[in-house]
């Protein structure tokens, strides 16, 4: 199925209640916030690449304040154009490609365009998960400007089209993104936890801010064509997803954050073992999760998770936030859960 037929099957019920108006904006402007999200329990690997439907089931941590800002506006000349940072991108870049292309999906012939504005608070492509928070702050903004008034289920199932761990990027707090079965896809939408631990920060350590060298969806493809250690991946992912909902039951942080650690070095090990080889470590990568890993048996209770990209996530309490930020003065402190 075509992403473009997928969009057909979620506005339906929209389509027979508001007809070819969907097509339209409603309002000159859209505005939209999306948080960024850190999986716990990773997404890698898609059974359908066409559709972003993953392999296996997924769970994230919002980072509540860092994440994209998106402004949509009419747009009076012939293209769209995108705007991040305050500087205008190049119509040939990438990423303008790709929201184009996005749009395209809720564009009946060439009938509109749009001027995108995108405040990103997080580094761009360095495996911080900016696609996430900008493909759902994008569909959020649409919402806003087509007056669609779709469900959070829906929004998650069309993010989800932009980049798959974007379906997750709509709520603050536990989300899980739900793998489903169906070719359609319209089983495979996040959904937020009912649960909170105040006491949960996340330190973001930026190694570079440079781009990662192989995309995400290249990365996850060539891991599923060549490596042999992938037939256990959905296994292991089985496997946490009972452990993660055990710790969050119990509120077990080293459990919870031990089996992220865990989690992601397992995907990283299905890279290395690909070939060619994919290693999104640098070598201030390695010390630093070397530096964890000493602090631990030092008896401070620490974790990191690492996406597609060299910088890592580190996972703690409270209690040691101030002995955290000690072993890592740089560290960009979140609170994950605020009151
Ligand atoms: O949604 P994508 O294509 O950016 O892939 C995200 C992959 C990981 O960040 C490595 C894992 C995840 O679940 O977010």
């Amino acid at each position: 199925m075509k992403k473009f037929d997928a969009v057909q099957l979620i506005f339906q019920p929209l389509l027979q209640q508001k007809g070819d108006s969907v097509w339209q904006p409603q309002r000159e402007k859209g505005l939209a916030f999306a948080p960024t999200n850190i999986a716990l329990c990773k997404y890698w690997g898609k059974r359908d690449e066409e559709l972003n439907l993953p392999m296996t089931s997924s769970l994230s941590v919002a980072l509540p304040e860092k994440g994209s800002m998106t402004h949509l506006s009419l747009h009076n000349k012939n293209e769209d154009v995108v705007v991040l940072n305050g500087e205008a991108l190049s119509p040939d870049s990438q990423f303008v490609k790709r929201i184009k292309a996005y749009l395209d999906l809720f564009r009946q012939e060439n009938t509109w365009h749009l001027l995108i504005d995108i405040q990103l608070n997080i580094p761009v492509a360095a495996g911080v998960a900016s696609s996430a928070c900008g493909f759902a702050s994008l569909i959020s903004a649409l919402n806003d400007m087509f007056v669609w008034q779709l469900s959070m289920r829906d929004l998650s199932l069309l993010a989800r089209l932009g980049s798959g761990s974007a379906a997750r990027s709509l709520w603050t707090g536990f989300v899980e993104w739900h793998a489903g079965v169906q070719s359609d896809g319209m089983d495979s939408y996040a959904e937020p936890l009912k649960m909170e631990w105040s006491d949960l920060y996340m330190g973001i350590l930026l190694v570079t801010r440079e781009e990662k060298s192989i995309s995400s969806r290249e990365a996850m493809q060539r891991t599923i064509d060549s490596s042999v250690l992938y037939a256990n991946w959905p296994r292991k992912v089985a496997r946490d997803m009972v452990i993660f909902r055990q710790a969050l039951q119990a509120k077990n942080f080293s459990l919870l954050a031990g089996t992220a650690e865990s989690n992601a070095l397992t995907m990283h090990a299905t890279m290395l073992s690909c070939w060619p080889p994919i290693c999104y470590f640098m070598p201030e990568t390695i010390a630093a999760m070397q530096r964890v890993w000493q602090l631990r048996r030092d008896g401070l209770e620490l974790y990191f998770t690492q996406d597609a990209g060299p910088n890592l996530k580190l996972i703690f309490t409270g209690k040691n936030k101030d002995k955290v930020v000690e072993a890592f003065p740089d560290l960009d402190v979140v609170k994950l859960f605020v009151e």
